[in-house]
């Protein structure tokens, strides 16, 4: 998960690809370079370990002195982050520079045939050896083009990339390549982009080509944009897309981070996802994906739900909505594990995959191995065209607008709103919910997005107030109970990610039999206590910890008085159905997060080793 950005064009290249790179920054930020082609003069190349301000300041010199580039932002996976590891690598004999995203498995064995043959290495790369792999097929046959060159290196290696190629007697040629990582090509006039999404290019186009899957192109301003399979060299005709992104979008709009402004886009964001799919004056929910296959959907035997991180807690939370509503047995299964056990999976069966980018390489490959079982598979993307909507049956898009923050924020709340949707919809279709009953969860779901506007405006100054006593922690301890178990797992993981304080996530009840024993005065705790969900039995959670002087920071509805008096910090939120509690409830733990984190002085919007979309193993 690196990011890639290419151009070919009239501008200047240097000022595009460093723009373009901080916007991918979100999918690796441990080094970053840069290589220009210049017409009669060898490849311009500076690279660095650290940040792409770290690369502009050893590489200012660049600007201005081409119109062909390309740049790559890391997220390390061979060979530590360092200088020598940064792409772009070039070939032994200096001619071809490469940028990569992904694994390249085999690279081992290929080494040592290279090495046999005289080629030296630099680095710990794997993508050092697929450069040299390209120089190989060009020295053995010299009347060889380039691009032939990549797809005869490309057919040699296994695993996943996105890659694009320069080659220094090629000028203002881009070669790239897709297989598992995503890679966008801007048509402009007289000018092309390329980069692992559209947000570096935005700006200067609309028009878009997503590479697919084995696919290659090779692109010039003479010859324009010529794509081709990997395996068999066939031409395809290009599929123009026009893009709905803006600038603004992925911008900051002013605030101090891209995290703290996803926090705040939440009532939109929710509103977003239930515009035109929750009609309350109609009494029905309308959801495209679901429509034609609510049948095949209700009478699966078991729904499986894979996902990833923060979306494995979305889905932990859509087990505990579909087994209440639509009453079929739900498992959540890590993607990760799903993908390399053998699980029981039927075609009888449904599998719902999570996943913001749509990109995470275990969500898609957990999927794909259900969909081989023959699974109907469904989709709960925010990525629209990933790699994960196209693969899926059917499948609701969240609707959240781009996620650059790396710890998911608006991404989780709309995929518990579209949860939701799922779940009343499939419980009205099968009849397990009365029309009364119906039409008082969707007027309380049409409700949230005041809600979280109002907790928002209320709890932003207490949570930013309590953080400040809590900079210096240790550790943490979040509880929840029901519906809100899972909010307090998502609450844990996002102080983690990024504050780096060690913290846990635990069913409230639970507490007794393990995490009690590390309960004193200097262990803070989270609690989510709301009037609607097992409130009683909380408060009996609350009791044993105040006996053993935890620090109690409780998260109550508003006019709360038992958990309230008993707890040292005390954040209210709106009362809401216990269903839908975890939306609410995780705005002020996101902000709890946040500022912790903000006092600590760590880099919030990309937290150390974390990046944002996983696309290896
Ligand atoms: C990475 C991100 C997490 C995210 C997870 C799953 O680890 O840092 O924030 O929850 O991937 O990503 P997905 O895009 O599949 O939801």
């Amino acid at each position: 998960m690196c990011g890639i950005v290419g151009y070919t064009g009239f501008q200047d290249a240097y000022e595009v690809v460093i723009n373009g790179l901080r916007r991918l920054e979100y999918r690796g930020y441990d080094s970053a370079g840069i290589v220009l082609d210049r017409e009669n003069a060898s490849f311009d190349v500076a690279k660095t370990k650290g940040k792409v301000d770290d690369l502009v300041a050893v590489s200012e010199n660049l600007s201005g002195k081409s119109h062909v580039g390309m740049g790559h932002t890391r997220w390390a996976t061979h060979g530590v982050p360092s200088d020598r590891n940064s792409h772009p690598h070039l070939s032994n004999n200096g001619k071809i520079a490469l940028v990569h995203n992904g694994i390249i498995e085999n690279y081992d064995t290929i080494k040592i045939m290279l090495t046999e043959k005289g080629f030296t290495f630099q680095s710990e790369t794997d993508t050092e050896v697929l450069v040299n792999l390209i120089q190989f097929f060009m020295d053995m046959d010299a009347s060889l083009d380039f691009p032939t060159a990549v797809r005869f290196a490309l057919n040699e290696v296994y695993g996943a990339y996105a890659i694009t190629v320069m080659h220094d007697d090629f000028p203002g040629v881009l070669v790239v390549a897709r297989l598992g990582s995503p890679l966008a090509i801007g048509l402009g006039t007289n000018e092309y982009f390329i980069a692992s999404d559209a947000s570096p290019f935005v700006e200067f186009t609309k028009e878009a080509v997503y590479l697919e899957e084995g696919h290659m192109a090779t692109i010039s301003l003479e010859k324009g944009v010529d794509i081709r399979t990997i395996k068999d060299n066939e031409k395809i005709v290009p599929q123009v897309q026009e893009l709905k992104l803006s600038l603004e979008q992925i911008e900051k709009g002013g605030y101090e981070h891209f995290m703290l402004k996803e926090i705040f886009e939440q009532p939109k964001s929710i509103h977003d996802t239930l515009r035109g799919r929750l009609l309350v004056e109609e009494g029905i929910i309308k959801m495209a994906g679901i429509w034609d296959h609510l049948d095949r959907i209700n009478k699966a035997q078991k729904i499986t739900i894979i996902a990833c991180g923060t979306s494995w807690h979305a889905g932990l939370i859509g087990e505990y909505l579909i087994e209440e509503f639509a009453r079929i047995p739900v498992e959540v299964e890590y993607a990760s594990e799903f993908r390399y056990r053998n699980p029981i999976i039927t075609e009888n069966d449904v599998v719902i995959a999570i996943s913001q980018s749509g990109e995470t390489a275990d969500t898609m490959a957990a999927l794909k191995m259900a969909k081989d079982k023959g699974a109907f598979i469904y989709g709960i993307c925010n990525v629209v065209d990933s790699s994960i909507a196209r693969i899926t049956d059917a499948g609701s898009y969240t609707h959240a607008g781009p996620e650059i923050g790396v710890a998911s924020t608006k991404a989780f709340t709309a995929q518990l709103t579209v949860l939701s949707l799922i779940a009343l919809k499939l419980g009205k279709h099968k009849g397990n919910l009365s029309n009364q009953e119906f039409m008082r969860l969707i007027t309380e779901l049409e409700a949230i997005p005041k809600k979280v506007e109002e907790v928002l405006e209320k709890t932003h100054d207490i949570t930013k107030e309590i953080a400040k006593d809590f900079v210096n922690a240790q550790n943490f301890l979040y509880l929840g109970r029901g519906y809100n178990f899972p909010a307090a797992l998502e609450g844990a993981l996002k102080l983690k990610e990024i504050s780096y304080i060690h913290a846990e996530g635990y069913p409230a009840a639970e507490m007794k039999h393990g995490p009690i024993a590390l309960i004193d005065e200097n262990m803070p705790i989270v609690i989510i206590a709301p009037k609607q969900g097992h409130y009683d039995k909380i408060v009996s959670n609350v009791q044993e910890i105040k006996a053993r002087k935890g620090k109690i920071i409780a998260l109550v509805n508003k006019g709360d008085t038992q958990v309230s008096s008993m707890a040292d910090y005390v954040i209210e939120f709106p009362e809401t159905s216990e269903c839908f509690s975890p939306i609410v409830a995780s705005v002020p733990l996101q902000l709890l997060s946040y500022y912790i984190a903000v006092y600590r002085g760590a880099n919030v919007d990309q937290p150390r080793n974390l990046a944002k979309s996983v696309t290896v193993e």
